[in-house]
């Protein structure tokens, strides 16, 4: 590959990347893409235990409100940059420095991006695992009619044997290691297209069922009614970290799938359309599985368990659970694999372009020193899940080598990743190359550019200095 910050930077770099890389077939490929990222674990495994951690209502206004006014025109200048630069997310910002006379050093940007994403895939592969395990709980006919208790020591037990969760942990990271291998493009879109609507079948299915419980009005009331009296500052930077976490934003995976995007296609309606999507999916989730909650007593705020203790309960009592319990799990494998891949991605291309490494000896590299990360974090869940390595620090008290991971990729790098971003495009880039980029209607396009220059960065900073003070 040619040497990005050469005189063929931005505009031409784009005619380039179309020549050399292909693009996405079409603006669905993209969205599908992008969405396949955007859509995983965040949106059905964490969004309902952190709402239910944070007392519901106010929480998820909090964090809808995070998507509109900071996630959505993050999620546009990423796709900017990338589509501008037409590399991988370091090597796009380092030519459209380059060529817009700005300072090298923005580059950094992306380089948080991929540390971040290293650090996510580390535990999100173990919590994958989680995942596959419930697949053949499920297929074996486990969960058929059992009460919540012995659901829930299924779930202990699982987090109690750190051989089983390597199996797993191992077994998820070799198939993103797979994929990303053999080039990310030529089977995700096809996957992606097929996957994602299923996966929305599979959970419509599962509100469906989780109305007959007769505590569906409860649960709405408790995503949907806001008692601010619940909301601690700390949420607030759950809520605002979780908007960028499930939008793959804040270390340059927009802006690696931007890359491939078509000049005609809209960038604003694109990135409308995935963040939507993303929305949309993580509600369905909470819908599905809260009146579960309430109808057996559980605990709301149980934590990372909560969708591991809620759903094999509905799925061991409605008809036919065994199969639709099986076929959920399995839908949740493949939304976190598209994820995974995308959290992979951008180290390997680094690796690729930097390191002059080839693709597999990449993949190889940047996987196992993940794969070997995750051990951590498993440790962590039985025989080190006393040991809080920063724990001398009031705000990591009591946090698990997991626990901290999560904490710093989510709470820390990726809204900092994302905060930059938006002073790069708001502050640094000329306003004729975002108009150029945007194509919007003017009123539109002040409206955008406003947000992120003005409200995105001092939100994100406010809630950082309360939350770190
Ligand atoms: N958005 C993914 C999810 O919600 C996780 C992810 C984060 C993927 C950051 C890529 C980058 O599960």
């Amino acid at each position: 590959m040619s040497n990005a910050s050469s005189s063929a930077a931005a505009g031409g770099a784009m005619d380039r990347a179309a020549a050399e890389r292909g693009l996405w077939s079409s603006r669905l490929a993209f969205i599908l893409a992008a969405t396949g990222s955007a859509v995983g674990l965040g949106n059905i495994w964490k969004f309902p235990y952190i709402t239910g951690e944070n007392g519901g209502g106010a929480f998820v206004l909090v964090y809808l409100l995070c998507i509109a006014a900071v996630g959505v025109p993050i999620m546009m200048a990423e796709v900017l940059i990338g589509r501008r630069g037409g590399h991988s997310p370091i090597n796009s910002m380092r030519a459209i420095t380059s060529h817009e006379g700005l300072k090298p050093a923005w580059r950094w940007v992306a380089a948080i991006g991929v540390l971040a994403g290293f650090l996510i895939l580390s535990f999100y592969s173990v919590i994958g695992g989680w995942a596959i395990s419930y697949v053949g709980t499920a297929a074996t006919g486990q969960l058929a009619g059992q009460s919540a208790e012995s659901i829930g020591a299924i779930f202990t037990g699982l987090l109690g044997d750190p051989w089983k969760l390597l199996m797993w942990h191992t077994l998820f990271m070799a198939l993103v290691m797979v994929v990303v291998a053999r080039g990310v493009r030529s089977g995700l879109e096809r996957a992606v297209s097929i996957l994602m609507p299923a996966l929305f079948v599979l959970l419509l299915i599962v509100v469906g069922y989780a109305m007959t419980t007769g505590h569906f009005g409860q649960a709405v009331s408790f995503l949907f009614q806001p008692d601010f009296s619940k909301l601690t500052t700390s949420g607030v930077l759950v809520a605002l970290g979780h908007a960028f976490f499930t939008l793959s934003l804040g270390m340059g995976v927009m802006m690696a799938y931007g890359s491939y995007l078509p000049k005609n296609i809209s960038i604003a309606k694109t990135s409308v359309a995935v963040s939507v999507m993303d929305t949309l999916v993580a509600l369905l989730a909470g819908l599905a599985i809260f009146p579960i909650v309430f109808a057996n007593g559980l605990e709301p705020g149980a934590g990372p368990g909560l969708i591991f203790q809620t759903l094999p309960l509905a799925f061991g009592q409605m008809p036919m659970g065994s199969l639709f319990g099986t076929l959920f799990f399995v839908l949740l494998i493949f939304a976190a694999w598209t994820s995974g891949i995308s959290l992979l991605e951008p180290l390997v291309e680094w690796l690729e372009e930097q390191k002059g490494m080839n693709r597999t000896l990449s993949t190889l590299g940047a996987g196992i020193a993940c794969w070997l990360l995750g051990i951590a974090s498993i440790l962590s869940l039985n025989l080190w899940s006393d040991v809080a390595p920063l724990g001398m620090f009031a705000m990591f008290e009591g946090k698990t080598i997991f626990d901290l991971l999560d904490f710093l990729t989510a709470n820390i790098l990726l809204p900092l990743g994302g905060l930059l971003v938006a002073v790069f495009v708001g502050w640094f880039l000329s306003r004729k190359v975002l108009e150029e980029e945007l194509s919007m209607s003017p009123a539109v396009f002040t409206a955008w550019y406003r947000v992120l220059r003005y409200f995105t960065p001092i939100a994100v900073a406010i809630v950082f200095v309360y939350n770190l003070v």
